[in-house]
């Protein structure tokens, strides 16, 4: 017939789906009866505090939440945004011209990129990242420009500014996101001021996804690109309730910054969507207003996962640094196995330690020499895992 999926442009532009292999292996041993430790999605596990849930039925009972409810999100959940920002990194928000709600960040981010470029219009974007930063952009029929992350200092703004002489058309965008997945690296409010300082020197748009806002480790907190003085001049800023507050199920988000590159964002959601159940809006109110002591104690969790994995895979023999933040453990494959790559190697673990992981490479071509764990499963499952990982690498010692 006349319909060829060849001729679906974007859908053609996008690569195969590279955790597909892992996902499948892991299928197929589940159905064989095999306990798999699944180490892969960074999904939260643990539930949505009470409080939250206890909103949204109460807001679900009232028949005139069940309408179309506003694109942007309702005034009052832009308002308790601003009073999130202030509280947290005292930076002041508009919410009428500032502030737009999402459906989460990755749909935010999805159509502000669609909303913002030109078909060729060139992005630099870090390599690994997470994969909508990447292919937004493909998807926007924009034209990518992978940048090696390596470790987030002086030495990636010299490649961003040696890219930017280097290529034409001049770039319109940089997409970044610290705490950053999958590799957890940080970044510091002086990095972010050479950031913002860069961008606005090459007038490049700055798009920066803040969704590991919540989860630092070791008192380590994260800042907020918009605490650079002049930095809603040239950029925007998302987060999500996702991780903070085990809402990923509830798809909340939200997008802050510069009004012109909101508004875009703003416009072009009013064309696709009627905003987020209302319920759920006014039930994000409540986990916004929520004191400090709930996410703490969700990150709290996170971070003896954290310990339990690194300790265990270092006494094992597999040398893993400790992240600072997010839910994710990057770790560098070790001999023999780095020089077969990312896939071959999780799927080796699958195999050998029952234990699934991301590959390192899904998320982009420089990051094909590690693995990604996501700290999605409880310490006793941890432990188990380690305890998989140990024999493997014993049995291959001794072998
Ligand atoms: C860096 C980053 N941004 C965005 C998201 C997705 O956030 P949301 O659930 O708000 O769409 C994730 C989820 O893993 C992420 O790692």
């Amino acid at each position: 017939m006349f319909i060829d999926e060849r001729n679906f442009h974007r859908i053609q532009r996008l690569p195969p789906y590279v955790f597909k292999a892992v996902d499948e292996l892991k299928m197929q041993a589940r159905h064989r009866g095999e306990d798999i430790i699944d180490l892969g999605m960074g999904n939260p596990d643990q539930p949505t505090p009470q409080p939250i849930i206890d909103k949204l039925v109460e807001a679900a009972q009232k028949p005139h939440n069940h309408r179309y409810s506003v694109s942007r999100g309702i005034y009052k959940l832009r308002l308790a945004i601003t009073k999130w920002y202030e509280r947290r990194f005292d930076v002041r928000l508009d919410p009428e011209t500032e502030v737009v709600a999402t459906m989460g960040a990755k749909e935010g981010l999805g159509h502000l990129v669609m909303a913002t470029l030109a078909p060729g219009d060139v992005v630099f974007v870090p390599n690994p990242t997470y994969p909508i930063h990447s292919y937004s952009v493909v998807l926007a029929d924009g034209d990518l420009r992978a940048i090696p992350l390596g470790d987030a200092g002086d030495e990636f703004i010299e490649r961003l500014e040696e890219a930017t002489k280097t290529v034409w058309p001049r770039p319109k965008m940089l997409i970044l996101n610290f705490p950053q997945n999958p590799t957890a690296a940080v970044a510091d409010l002086a990095f972010f001021e050479k950031i913002v300082g860069f961008c606005r020197e090459n007038q490049m748009m700055l798009v920066h996804d803040l969704a590991y806002a919540d989860l630092c480790f070791d008192g380590y907190q994260a800042p907020s690109i918009l605490q650079v003085p002049g930095a809603r001049d040239v950029a925007v800023e998302f987060v999500s309730l996702s991780k903070g507050y085990n809402m990923a199920g509830w798809r909340v988000g939200f997008c802050v910054g510069n009004p012109k590159m909101v508004n875009a964002l703003v416009r072009i959601k009013s064309y696709l969507d009627y905003g987020m159940f209302q319920p759920i809006q006014i039930a994000a109110i409540i986990a916004l207003e929520q004191p400090e002591a709930v996410t703490r104690e969700i990150c709290g969790v996170y971070q003896d996962r954290r310990d339990k994995l690194v300790d265990g895979l270092n006494r094992a023999g597999w040398a893993v640094d400790k992240p600072k933040a997010t839910m994710f453990v990057w770790a560098p494959i070790p001999e023999p196995w780095r020089g077969a790559g990312s896939l071959e190697f999780s799927k080796h673990l699958l195999r050998e330690a029952k234990v699934a992981v991301s590959p390192g490479v899904g998320f982009g071509q420089y990051g094909d020499e590690h693995v990604r764990f996501a700290l999605v499963e409880n310490e006793h499952r941890i432990q188990q895992a380690v305890g998989g990982i140990r024999e493997m690498l014993k049995g291959h010692r001794g072998a």
